[in-house]
Order: structure tokens, then sequence, then C-alpha cells
């Protein structure tokens, strides 16, 4: 081999392991919860908190749908490209927000609600089918044309039956018409040019076709974008979900794979095995391939891991993780494959700014990404101990017993109650 030659593939595998590809370490911050909007001025008051955010090492800040909806919390939208009617705060100051997070490096993902849509107001027949898209000319101003016809609530929608599951408290809006895409992806290029926003969090991506994520995606490159397809774990006879949890896992991996490939889903499937397995049930946490049995066991870059949400937890709690348990999730989603979420309330609301910090801070030290190797040593009902990357190894479960699971050269990085991680 020549020299030069020799010397190029040097420099090559010289980048290839300081810019490892396709491994990133994203970490995601909600920015909100379930009562934020009724605050008053929320984008004004999380300002102040981007300090703590940052020196968390989150590089990623979920916000809340930013336009005129008819419910507070913005789940029901109408005039899309109004951002003065938020309940969060004005356009002017949800622009200074996204700004002062950039000041930071931290990016910006809009709430996407487009599966559905209030209209503004009746039509000749009293109907409510008149949208408006909030602008003076005539962008997303629609009519029955656009509610898909098989909307059993509304029944006055000439589009295209539903390419998804319906959605009872608005017109569900038809994603097949050609003219839903084009227009709905101007409106997310207006909301990254205008308003600063870089990525998307998709709302309820079960109602619609994973092919039209794809056309929103292709038109609209985000930086970052995750899917919430809300799916449930396989359940057996006595109630409790099943041991072998693949068909739902397939499920989010199949939906990230038709909508292009690029966009993330929420691992719903670790957060329901996590939860269960914290109750003394850990041996969970290992499929019978001796993998993480969530979707980041089987394609973590497209698993974004989280603990509770807005809907799940806060004062909804339509599937709350364990109160007492919190830390041990975070133990084990901070140090693990897929990207991490850390929730508002937990951080700020419930004091555990601290040790979240912490662990986040191990996982950057070591260059735990979406991607790392997982080695599990033991998953028994009050012990899961697993190996990452072999830089650190994370403990979870009350049982104090490791035996000589921890080698002598790791020492305790970080620790708290029924948790620990090594390096
Ligand atoms: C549309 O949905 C209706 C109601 O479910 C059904 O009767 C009809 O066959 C569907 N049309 C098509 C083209 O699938």
């Amino acid at each position: 081999m020549d020299s030069l030659l020799c010397f190029t593939l040097f420099f090559c595998l010289l980048c290839l392991s300081l810019f490892p590809p396709f491994a990133s370490s994203a970490l995601l911050f909600q920015g909100f919860n379930w009562e934020s909007s009724g605050k008053g001025g929320w984008y004004n008051s999380l300002k102040n908190t981007i300090p703590d955010i940052a020196n968390a090492g989150v590089t990623h800040v979920w916000l809340p749908p930013p336009s005129q909806s008819v419910s507070p919390q913005g789940y029901l939208p109408g005039r899309l490209y109004d951002l003065d009617a938020s309940k969060y705060g004005s356009k002017d100051e949800l622009k200074s927000l996204i700004a002062a997070f950039h000041a930071k490096g931290i990016k910006c993902l809009a709430d996407i609600v487009i599966n559905h849509r209030t209209a503004e107001r009746k039509d000749s027949r009293g109907i409510y089918c008149i949208f408006e898209g909030g602008t003076p000319d005539s962008r997303l101003d629609w009519g029955p044309h656009f509610i898909c016809k098989d909307d059993t609530t509304y029944s006055d929608g000439t589009g295209n039956n539903d390419s998804g599951e319906p959605y009872q408290p608005a017109p569900d809006i038809d994603h097949l018409n050609p003219q839903v895409r084009k227009e709905l992806s101007d409106w997310m290029n207006w909301l990254k040019t205008e308003i600063g926003f870089d990525g998307w969090r998709f709302d309820f991506v079960r109602g619609y076709t994973p092919d039209a994520t794809k056309t929103y995606m292709e038109n609209t490159s985000p930086d970052f974008a995750v899917g919430e397809n809300w799916n449930r774990l396989s359940v057996g006879p006595d109630g409790k979900p099943e041991y072998n949890q693949d068909a739902a896992r397939g499920q989010l991996a199949n939906w990230a794979e038709n909508g292009g490939g690029a966009v993330k889903a929420f691992d719903f499937t670790t957060k329901g095995i996590l939860q269960a397995g914290v109750e003394g049930e850990l041996w969970r946490l290992k499929d019978s391939n001796g993998k993480p049995s969530g979707l980041i066991g089987l394609k973590p870059e497209n698993a974004v891991t989280f603990i509770d949400n807005h809907d799940t937890g806060s004062t909804q709690k339509l599937w709350p993780f364990p109160s007492d348990k919190v830390m041990q999730g975070y133990a084990y989603i901070l140090t693990h494959p897929g990207t991490p979420t850390i929730f508002y309330d937990h951080f700020f609301d419930w004091g555990l700014k601290g040790e979240i910090s912490k662990l986040s801070e191990i996982r950057i030290q070591s260059g735990i990404n979406e991607k790392s190797n997982v080695n599990i040593l033991a998953a028994e009902g009050d012990l899961y101990v697993a190996e990452i990357d072999n830089k650190i190894i994370v403990k979870i479960g009350p049982k104090m017993d490791l035996g000589n699971l921890i080698p002598p050269n790791f020492k305790v990085a970080t620790s708290g109650q029924n948790y620990a991680v090594w390096h």
C-alpha cells in the first residue's frame, strides 16, 4: 500500500472515530404540561428556565401547539396561522422564546396537530365546515371537501375516506388530498422561516396515513421529528402486559419506516414495559434475544424514550409511571440508546433537576448515543443491570447484593434511591 493511500485511510478512520456516522446524541425536553396554558404567559416564564434546561445538556425542546385553538391546551386548532390567539402567549413572545433557546444552542420543535381541525363557522346549511387559515389571504381557507367523507360526527365531509383512525372531537382532515399536503407543508415551512422552529412533534399520527407524514418530512426537512403513535401493549388474561411486546414495538418501527425512515416514534413500548418492570418485574427489560424489550431494542435510532408526558402524566394521568419510581425510569432511559425525553414536571415541579442533570451529564461524557450497544448483565424481578458501550454500567431495582457483576475498575458515577451508575 503506498503511503498516500495509507494516510488517506488513516484519516478516514480517524474521522469516523471522532464523528461516528448516524449516531446522534440528541436529548429532548418537553417544555410544558397539561396546565401550562392556564398559567398566563407560558412562553415568557419558560424563558427564565432556559439556563437550567441548557445545563442539563438538552439539545431540543418540544413546545406546545402554537395556533389558535378551541381548547386552551392547543390540541383543537382552527386558524393555524393565527399564533396570537394562543393561551401560551403571543407570536412575538414565541419568536423571542425560540431565539433565546437558539442563543443557547437548543433547537425547538413545534407540536403539529393536523389530524383534525376545528371549523371557524357554519355554512348555509348550518353545519360547521368553513375553515379559516388566519391570514388575510386564502391560505388554509377550506370547506367540506377537506373533511373525510366517513367522518361520522361531521357528516358533511366530501373528501376521501379517512386514511387513519377517527377522532371524535373535531372534523378529520383528508390527508389523501394533495392540496392538504401542499398547504400544510407550506404552513410548516412558515413555522420554520417566520417563527424559527427547527423540527416537529406530530400529534396523533394514528389518525392518518404515514405516507402523509413522509410527504411532510420531505417537504419540510426538519432537523428532528417525532410522532405520537400511542399504541397499546399486548395484554394477557391477567390484565398485565405480556412479556413479548414485539407486536407493539413492531408497529412503531413500521410506522417510522413508512413515514420515510427519518421520523422517530415515541417509544410507548419501552414506557409500558419499564413502568411495569419497576414494580418488581424487571425481568421484562430483557427480550428473548437478550436485547432491550422496547423499540430501543429493535430500532433505537427511531426511538424517543420518555417517562411521562402531558397526557400520560401531568394532571391528566392517563397512563402514569409509578410516581415513587420515576428516577429509576430516568436512570434507564438516560443510560440507554434512543433519544431520551425529560419532562418539565419531573425536572422542575418534582425537584428532580439535580438527579436528572447528573445522569444526562454522565450520558454526554460517556458518549452514549441513540445507537449505543446494550449488554444486559442481569434482569430479575428486583434487579436490572446493563453495561452500555463498555463504558458505563447502570443498575435499577431494590436488590442490594450485586455479587461480582460490577468489575472492580468501575467507580460509582451517581446513585439515588434504587439506582446507580458506574463508569
Ligand atoms: C368509505 O367508508 C364508508 C363508511 O365506512 C364505506 O361504506 C365505504 O365503502 C368506504 N368507501 C371506500 C371507497 O372505501
